[in-house]
């Protein structure tokens, strides 16, 4: 009689953990769909000083800053980055899309959130937040 009991609690306990550990993948499966940015991404009310000038500021301003800036273009502050955004290279440039150079050059591509907050960024009006 005792030993049954055990027996059925380990039965109960490995079913619920099989349930939850389920559960927890098709959660994963919908928040994927549902923010294609990625986990926790977050691309409403971007700020430019808090989101977006970090970005720059961490991959872009090495090459992209003072008399040397590669291609002419310097992104260390609102005024350049508008400025670059608005002569139409900069988007093509870092989503990899043909006929742009690929940016940032020599090093992996910006992650997937990173370049949905700029986009989302641009998309409400390039503030400067
Ligand atoms: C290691 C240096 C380096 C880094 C880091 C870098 N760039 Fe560049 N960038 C260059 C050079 C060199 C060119 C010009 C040569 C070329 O087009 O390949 C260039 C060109 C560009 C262009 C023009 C591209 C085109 O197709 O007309 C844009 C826009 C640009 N960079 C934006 C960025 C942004 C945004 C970042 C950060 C995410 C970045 N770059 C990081 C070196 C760099």
């Amino acid at each position: 009689m005792e030993r049954q009991t055990i027996k059925l609690k380990t039965i109960i306990v490995i079913f619920i953990s099989i349930a939850l550990i389920s559960l927890q993948s098709c959660y994963k499966d919908n928040e994927e769909e549902l923010y294609p940015g990625g986990d926790n991404c977050n691309t409403e009310n971007v700020s430019f000083s808090q989101t977006i000038m970090p970005i720059f500021t961490n991959n872009c301003v090495g090459c992209h800053s003072g008399a040397g800036a590669s291609a002419g273009i310097k992104l260390t502050n609102h005024t350049e980055i508008v400025a670059a955004i608005d002569g139409g290279r900069l988007v093509g440039a870092i989503s990899h899309q043909s006929g742009f150079s690929a940016m940032p050059q020599g090093a992996p591509k910006l992650s997937d959130c990173a370049i949905s907050q700029i986009e989302a960024w641009i998309v409400l009006g390039k503030n400067n937040n």
